[in-house]
């Protein structure tokens, strides 16, 4: 099947600045990927180009099927784009601006009126209707922006920082939205909240200088953690020796750190070759040398922490 979106060898400099670097990534229906990347990475960069504000020195976007550079208008009529920051026209009110994006994406009256009470619920914006959008706060223009890029229901949605400026609330409603529509849709996502890559995201695709470093499972992406299943276990200091020598006999495990804790206790913790999986054996092996655990813990590893390596090394 054709990928809803499909970027090929897409670069841009600016003077002496290779902000983009031959990225390219093809994303199906159903697919919800989270663009991530540090500051100055390249995704919004990215992201203009794809929706069809910035020409790129070199390569292609197509939006389900359609060049955007050779086939704009069929392709942003396929397209929902939310742009960094605040929305443009700000002194209209949602009202007239959702009124005015009906009217360029040429819906008809009885759908304009379906998909906008759909919107302003889904966003809550009722109550902000008639305000000017320069006077809304942060959360609300960012709102606003979001209801005006899917009013007309695209398959394909490229949202720069969605969640930027919302409320813990806000948040939670707008990754319930994307998760909800996610299913008909090919849709991207920039964020740097990295816990909304595992609330939303199927998929996710790092930059660092303009190039893509990693592009897999959030899942896949956690392994490379550093402290991916590491094992933690609590006991008395006299079983310390015992349990030790059984946890260096056993296979899949690369070291052993230990940390004294109060009460003649102390905490010993076991970090696997490769990311394996050792639960199961460190437990079995405390059995067997009859060494009680008071505590046992594993750890699945921070996408923070594999965002840090993957984007200082590049
Ligand atoms: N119009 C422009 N003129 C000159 N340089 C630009 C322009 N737009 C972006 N850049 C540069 O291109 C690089 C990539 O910027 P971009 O805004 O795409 O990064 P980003 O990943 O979106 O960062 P952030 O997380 O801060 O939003 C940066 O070095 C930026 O300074
Ligand atoms: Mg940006």
């Amino acid at each position: 099947m054709q990928p809803l979106l499909e970027l090929t060898g897409l670069t841009k400099r600016f003077g002496s600045i290779l902000a983009v670097d031959r990225v390219g990534f093809a994303v199906a229906r159903g697919e919800v990927v989270g663009f991530l990347g540090p500051n100055g990475a390249g995704k919004t960069t990215a992201m203009r180009m794809t929706a069809g504000f910035l020409p790129p020195d070199a390569g292609s976007a197509r939006i389900a099927g359609f060049d955007i550079v050779d086939e704009t208008r069929a392709a942003q009529a396929r397209l929902g784009y939310l742009a960094e920051g605040a929305p443009s026209y700000g002194d209209m009110t949602p009202d007239a601006l959702l009124g005015f994006v009906a009217r360029v994406r040429g819906l008809d009256g009885a759908t304009a009126r379906r998909r906008r009470g759909e919107v302003v619920d889904r966003l809550s914006l009722a109550r902000v209707l008639d305000q000017p959008i320069e006077t809304l706060s942060k959360g609300f223009r960012r709102r606003v922006g979001l209801a005006a890029a899917i009013l007309h229901d695209p398959e394909v949605l490229i949202l720069d920082e969605p969640t930027d400026g919302l409320d813990p609330n806000q948040k939670h409603e707008v990754r319930t939205l994307l998760s909800e529509i996610a299913g008909g849709k090919a849709i991207v996502i920039s964020t740097h909240i990295l816990e909304e890559v595992d609330a939303v995201c199927t998929r996710a695709i790092v930059l660092a200088g303009g190039r893509i470093v990693a592009d897999a499972l959030p899942a896949e992406l956690r392994q490379q953690a550093p402290n991916h299943n590491r094992v933690t276990v609590a006991l008395d200091a006299d079983h310390r020796d015992r349990l030790i020598a059984a946890l260096r006999a056993l296979p899949n495990i690369a070291d052993i750190a230990e940390a004294h804790a109060r009460d003649g206790r102390i905490r010993l913790t076991a970090r696997p070759v490769r990311g394996a999986e050792i639960l199961g054996a460190v437990r079995a092996a405390a059995d067997s040398a009859e060494v009680p655990l008071d505590e046992i813990t594993t750890e699945h590893g921070r996408l923070d922490d594999v965002f840090r390596r993957l984007t200082t090394a590049a």
